[in-house]
């Protein structure tokens, strides 16, 4: 039964929703055809997609697929930061605003002009050219939501240097791993991170992390805040120092539609982050047409997503998406609820933005503080609205709608991974009738599918393990340095050919797909992706704890809390401290998100006879569920008991 049943007497789940009256009439996509000659050509129809782009070389051939390996557009040559600036300049944009930044203060924002911007992006790719960096080398990006993160991203793309941007709220530890793994060359950060009134220190956390990363030869420090940062003679430089004396002529170089555009790490469900790499013509061909039709984006829409840039949802359709399209896109380094609770809608009447896109977890904490804010301001410019990275509820959806969209804005409920770059799955929003709570249909091009455990497609209605059947332009081409865990992630459960998501789904008689959620030991916080394994080892790495396990636990907030259970060693006696103590390890050790919210100590934890943890029982016992299901294959069935007991002692 759905929350909102259960909360009421009428389904939401059960209501439909039209395309509003006309909207069809001057939309991008207003005839359905479009479904069916991409079904029927599906690389006919990336094609047309992709000559939306400038090509320096146009390519040999759409599609190469050798199983599990894609290419796209191969052969052809283009550059995604010229794309995303030269091209709208060339077309008489160069004084459209392309950035509009606001910043944590209401006051001190900026905005970028088209020229404005591609100025900056040609002199910092000059300043990375002038510290060695050369076509294929790794930048991490360690910043806050400040216009060098879009600068510097698009000064990578201009000189093929691949950018890896790490979320600025991870701890010292998660930087060094990515830098690590991405044998970095040169770091930009900032001096410090501003959100929500305070500045948290973020220089001296790359600091932390530089002691162990061998392969960064040199640090650009952009001054956010006071410029009070340890400065380390010879390594480290102001961003202002440098770009001052850059020029800002720089050709874009003209790559491969298949080198390297980006890597980023994204929790799986071991411990090790993936680095998902994601090339350059498919990438961008996938991201702009996605932009363009799932959010109507037309030439006057002021498109405001508020994913952190750290997340492919700000790669995408922050940045690269909105960009490529010569539209204005907004980026807020502040939170929510300040100064004042009613600050999104504050931004959305200040810069008339006509596009929203968000994630659910923001809408139910705005349900959770009512109206009152949104009543502050005039909403009226909004037209579309868009929701990612976790299912949304009926009932947020339906709030979302009335609330927030005045009952006049369609609502895309976009899903898609890091892995699958852009959106898949979709409403078009001339085009589909929307249920609340379903992602609705695939885009064109795309050909998702359900199969049960034993490897057999579910035909028609039914639920099973979402599957994409075919690949697509935006698709991860392999993980950092990691072939054979590509390959073993998502191309053995179901073959070669069928790329295997790691989320559950639904599929109802008119073929709309529902996400159920993840199907692996991956959790969803707050629409972030958390690994259970990777937040056991950090329990694990204090000295208190000999063993530790980790689930989701459903949250009418964050979609999921953490809740982790630990053993502790021999000598250690629980205590409300020490358990505090724990979650703000897991928290230092790898971020805000990640931190627990219950630490339940317990005498001994639910395993196989093989040694493997069941978290389907910890799951249960987390959800205070007295029907934990077959215990017959633990090694130990007494277990349970004794964890229901101490789980409901501690909570
Ligand atoms: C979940 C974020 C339901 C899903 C773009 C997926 C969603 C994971 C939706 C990817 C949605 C994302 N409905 N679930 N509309 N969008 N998800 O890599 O479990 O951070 O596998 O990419 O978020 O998270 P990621």
């Amino acid at each position: 039964m759905s929350d909102d049943r259960a909360n009421g007497h009428e389904d939401l789940a059960e209501r439909r929703y039209e395309p509003p009256q006309g909207f069809a009439d001057n939309a991008i996509v207003g005839d359905p055809s479009v479904y069916e000659r991409a079904k029927e050509d599906p690389d006919g129809f990336w094609e047309e997609c992709a000559r939306d782009l400038h090509w320096f070389k146009e390519w040999d051939q759409v599609l190469n697929w050798d199983p599990p390996e894609v290419q796209w557009f191969v052969g052809g040559k283009t550059n995604v930061a010229y794309n995303c600036l030269d091209k709208h300049i060339e077309e008489g944009q160069g004084d459209k605003t392309a950035l509009i930044w606001e910043a944590d203060e209401p006051d001190q924002g900026k905005t970028y002009t088209y020229n404005e911007l591609a100025a900056e992006v040609r002199k910092f790719a000059n300043v990375l050219k002038d510290l060695g960096v050369e076509k294929g080398d790794r930048v991490c990006l360690y910043l806050p939501m400040i216009p060098e993160v879009a600068i510097a991203m698009l000064a990578c793309a201009r000189i093929g240097a691949p950018h890896s941007v790490v979320f600025s709220a991870f701890s010292a530890g998660a930087l060094r791993d990515r830098l690590n793994d991405a044998e970095a060359k040169v770091l930009v950060t900032a001096d410090q991170s501003p959100r929500g009134g305070k500045a948290n220190p973020l220089k001296q956390n790359a600091d932390k992390a530089l002691e162990d990363s061998p392969s960064v030869q040199s640090v650009v420090v952009v001054k956010r805040g006071g410029g009070e940062a340890p400065m380390t003679e010879g390594r480290d430089q102001w961003w202002d120092d440098l770009v001052g004396g850059a020029s800002d002529e720089c050709p874009a170089e003209e790559v491969d539609a298949e080198d390297m555009l980006f890597v980023l790490y994204s929790s799986g469900s071991t411990g090790k982050p993936k680095g998902i790499v994601h090339t350059t013509g498919g990438y961008l061909t996938h991201v702009k047409a996605t932009t363009k039709m799932v959010f109507d984006l037309k030439d006057d829409d002021i498109f405001w997503c508020t994913a952190d840039v750290g997340w492919v949802t700000g790669h995408s359709y922050l940045v690269y998406g909105p960009l490529a399209n010569g539209a204005t896109t907004v980026m807020f380094e502040g939170t929510p609820a300040y100064p004042e609770n009613d600050r999104w809608f504050d931004v959305i009447e200040k810069h008339a933005v006509t596009i929203l896109y968000t994630a659910p977890t923001a809408i139910r904490s705005f349900m959770k503080t009512g109206t009152g804010p949104i009543e502050k301001h005039d909403l009226s410019s909004l037209r579309v609205l868009g929701s990612v990275g976790e299912p949304i509820n009926p009932r947020a959806w339906v709030w979302y709608y009335e609330n927030i969209g005045g009952s006049r804005c369609p609502i895309v409920d976009t899903w898609w991974q890091t892995e699958t770059g852009g959106i898949m799955i979709t409403p078009l929003p001339a085009l589909t009738t929307a249920k609340p709570g379903s992602a609705t249909h695939p885009f064109p091009g795309i050909f998702p599918g359900l199969y049960d455990d034993e490897g057999n497609e579910v035909e028609g209605a039914g639920q099973g393990n979402l599957v994409i059947k075919r690949p697509w332009p935006g698709m991860l081409r392999t993980l950092y340095k990691d072939p054979e865990r590509f390959r073993e992630t998502y191309f053995e459960t179901y073959g070669p050919e069928v790329y295997f998501v790691g989320d559950g789904a639904k599929r109802d008689e008119d073929g709309y797909y529902t996400i159920t959620g993840r199907v692996d030991d991956v959790m969803n916080v707050s629409g972030h992706r958390v690994s259970s394994a990777e937040v056991e080892s950090a329990l694990v790495s204090h000295n208190a704890v000999a063993e530790a396990a980790v689930v989701g636990k459903p949250d009418e907030d964050k979609g999921q809390a953490i809740w982790a259970y630990v053993i502790l060693e021999g000598d250690r006696e629980t205590s409300d401290e020490l358990m505090k103590e724990l979650r703000d390890h897991v928290r230092s050790e790898i971020g805000p998100t990640s931190r627990p919210d219950q630490v339940v100590a317990v005498d001994d934890l639910p395993k196989t006879r093989s040694g493997k943890i069941m978290r389907r029982i910890l799951k249960k016992i987390a959800e205070g569920d007295q029907d934990v299901g077959d215990t017959t294959t633990l090694a130990d069935p007494s277990v349970v008991e004794d964890l229901q007991k101490q789980a409901s002692a501690q909570t």
